[in-house]
């Protein structure tokens, strides 16, 4: 909880003073506390993009953007991806506390033995059309969970909020991997319960029945850091979707659907797409000022993906384990010399000292390199945004659950600054 206000802002509207609360988080800016404004003062305030606004409480995850830090629960996410795993951070972001280990066994267990999907949901993933987009097929999926598991929709009985999260965080790997199955015209594989979460994922996506798969540990290791490193990210706009369509009621895999549907955008989830193939259109360390130009020009709406975000103002911490786990990976596979890695390193280069970029406080962020690494492993660009959905569902149900116990929950209904006509007659159409 946020200490209670012992200081207060006065706002002078007129001949109306009004007195705001002033809210003191554990970390980060104080809050002005506007919810009684409208009743007092007769006015809204102004914020599209949310750029000054806070949405909600939350003790969940903390982003100091002028510092270039990220802390799940008060961990920083350096400690988190080099010690820890998607796992056991998972049980951090859901329950508040990183796990003893019988607890941690506990959760595993109770995770892996929930990774196989309804047999009729197979039926679902054959209606789509095989050359749908995955991200498409997930979002249909992911909704279509509530037409399947009946018993934990229920949003006002603690377990079965609690039956809802162990399966959204159990299933997501098995439905994004199928999707990838049934997009690229594979058989459905099913999980294995003696692989660990991100072995037993690269195992549903790359092995087929003619053949046996080995998942390569390190491979696997890279792969449960990029999860660890997409898991949460505060009040982001799908997490702020998730929790928007949850203020009203709605079940939590509608909701978690709604939070797939907006990180499909290329601002959003979609920017590792979009990272990846503009680095390949770049092509050759030669155009890099080429395109650097381009994103300058404001007559041109091109800009560097994988570059600039809301909230960091420094270098993105999760960019730079992102980096180094890149090259690990590309050692492994023996592609150092990835044509695209070097467009990326020199990009990243020639961006950190160009005025504008400096001056913008844009530096690369965690999309600029986890294309390259899913690239590596053999993953097409569809693929990119799905497995962020994957890792991200752990961090919407968290911040759902949050509301959902929050007492103080209120449907989330902004208003606005209506711009429209003024009253009006209406005209028969004969008339107009
Ligand atoms: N390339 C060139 N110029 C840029 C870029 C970029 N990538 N990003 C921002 N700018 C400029 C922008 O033109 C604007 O200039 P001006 O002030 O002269 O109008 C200024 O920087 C501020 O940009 P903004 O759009 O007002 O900033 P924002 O906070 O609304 O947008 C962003 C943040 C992430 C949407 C934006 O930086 C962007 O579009 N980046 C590329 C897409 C991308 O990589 N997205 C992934 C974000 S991280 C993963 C995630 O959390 O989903």
């Amino acid at each position: 909880m946020a200490k209670d206000a012992d200081r207060s802002a006065t706002l002078s509207i007129g001949e109306t003073t009004i007195d705001l609360p002033i809210m003191s988080p554990s970390l980060g800016p104080d809050v002005l506390d506007i919810r009684k404004l409208y009743a007092q003062g007769d006015v809204f305030t102004f914020d599209p993009g949310f750029t000054s606004t806070a949405s909600c409480e939350s003790d969940i995850t903390y982003i100091d953007g002028d510092k270039g830090e990220l802390l799940y629960r008060g961990y920083p996410i350096d400690q988190l991806a080099e010690n820890s795993h998607f796992l056991e951070v998972c049980y951090l972001l859901l329950y508040g506390e990183l796990p003893s280990a019988q607890e941690l066994n506990k959760f595993e267990t109770l995770v892996t033995r929930h990774t196989m999907l309804h047999e009729q949901m197979t039926n679902f993933f054959r209606g789509f059309r095989r050359d749908a987009h995955p991200m498409a097929i997930v979002c249909g999926v992911v909704g279509a969970m509530s037409a399947f598991y009946h018993d934990s929709t229920d949003i006002s009985d603690a377990h079965q909020r609690e039956v809802a999260t162990v399966r959204l965080v159990a299933k997501l790997p098995t439905i994004v991997a199928w999707a990838y199955n049934y997009h690229t015209g594979r058989p459905l594989v099913y999980p294995r319960n003696d692989l660990d979460y991100a072995a037993n994922f690269l195992h549903m996506c790359f092995s087929v029945p003619c053949e046996e798969y080995k998942v390569n540990p390190i491979l696997s290791r890279a792969m449960d850091r990029i999860f660890t490193l997409h898991a949460d990210h505060e009040q982001n706009a799908s997490t702020s979707t998730v929790r928007l369509a949850g203020s009203s009621g709605a079940n939590p895999f509608a909701c978690i659907a709604a939070g797939v549907a907006c990180l499909w955008g290329p601002a959003h989830g979609g920017a590792n797409e979009a990272a990846l193939s503009m680095l390949r259109e770049i092509g050759t360390v030669d155009r890099i000022p080429e395109y650097i130009k381009k994103s300058q020009d404001k007559n041109d709406s091109f800009r560097l993906m994988g570059f600039g975000h809301r909230v960091y103002k420094s270098y993105d911490p999760r960019a730079k384990v992102m980096q180094e786990t890149a090259k690990e990976v590309l050692e492994l596979l023996g592609v150092e010399d990835n044509p695209t890695l070097q467009v990326a390193q020199e990009l990243e280069k020639i961006a950190l000292s160009d005025p504008y970029f400096i001056e913008k406080k844009l530096y690369p962020n965690v999309d600029f390199y986890s294309g390259i690494i899913l690239d590596a492993m053999g993953f097409p660009t569809t693929m990119f945004t799905p497995i962020f959905a994957l890792a991200r569902t752990v961090g919407w149900i968290s911040q759902w659950k949050e509301m959902i116990a929050d007492p103080s929950m209120k449907i989330g209904r902004p208003r606005q600054l209506y711009t429209g006509a003024t009253h009006r007659n209406y005209v028969n159409v004969e008339d107009r």
